[in-house]
């Protein structure tokens, strides 16, 4: 019983030092506006105020994009749905010189590739497949996740 009583007396000792650690650090955080919701730990593009607008634009086009397409699916409209996917998601020359004006090396490849995905898109949207089609685009949609999570202006 003795020995049971102090284990416990150990382990509340061992609680009220861990939470006053923790109190501790939740103080600090808060002064410095540092716990993990607040903190970005994405790569910086470094990218200028006018290339910023730029680009921005441009994503909000892609994402018009991708709604347009699945509209279109969902009326079978396969062929417009492929017009779309590779004037606006595609490696056309204008999305190529766009890419090409960033000096990371590795943003400027999976913009390379998401434009390609978003060509593949456009070829399996020609074949009026719906469950390809939704692959396809499941894939392109996975660059949009891959590199939000990754970068930011
Ligand atoms: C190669 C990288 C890359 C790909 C691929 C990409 N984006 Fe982005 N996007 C960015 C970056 C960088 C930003 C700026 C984010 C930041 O600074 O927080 C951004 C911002 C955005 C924004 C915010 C626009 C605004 O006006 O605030 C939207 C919406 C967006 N992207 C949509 C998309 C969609 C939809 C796709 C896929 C179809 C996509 N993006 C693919 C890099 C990418």
């Amino acid at each position: 019983m003795k020995r049971f009583g102090s284990a416990v007396a150990v382990c509340v000792g061992l609680m009220g030092i861990h939470s006053a650690f923790a109190e501790e650090m939740k103080m600090q955080m808060g002064n410095h506006r540092h716990d993990m919701s607040t903190m970005d730990m994405r790569t910086s593009l470094g990218l200028s105020g006018q290339m910023k607008q730029h680009q921005l634009a441009n994503m909000r086009e892609h994402v018009e994009a991708i709604k347009s397409i699945v509209g279109l699916m969902s009326e079978q409209k396969f062929e417009e749905a492929s017009g779309v996917a590779h004037a606006k998601l595609g490696l056309t020359p204008d999305m190529q010189s766009m890419c090409n004006m960033f000096e990371n090396e590795n943003f400027r490849k999976l913009g390379f590739a998401f434009h390609q995905s978003g060509d593949d898109l456009g070829d399996v949207l020609k074949t009026k497949d719906m469950g390809a089609s939704l692959r396809a685009l499941n894939r392109t949609m996975q660059y949009c996740v891959e590199c939000h999570a990754g970068y930011r202006q």
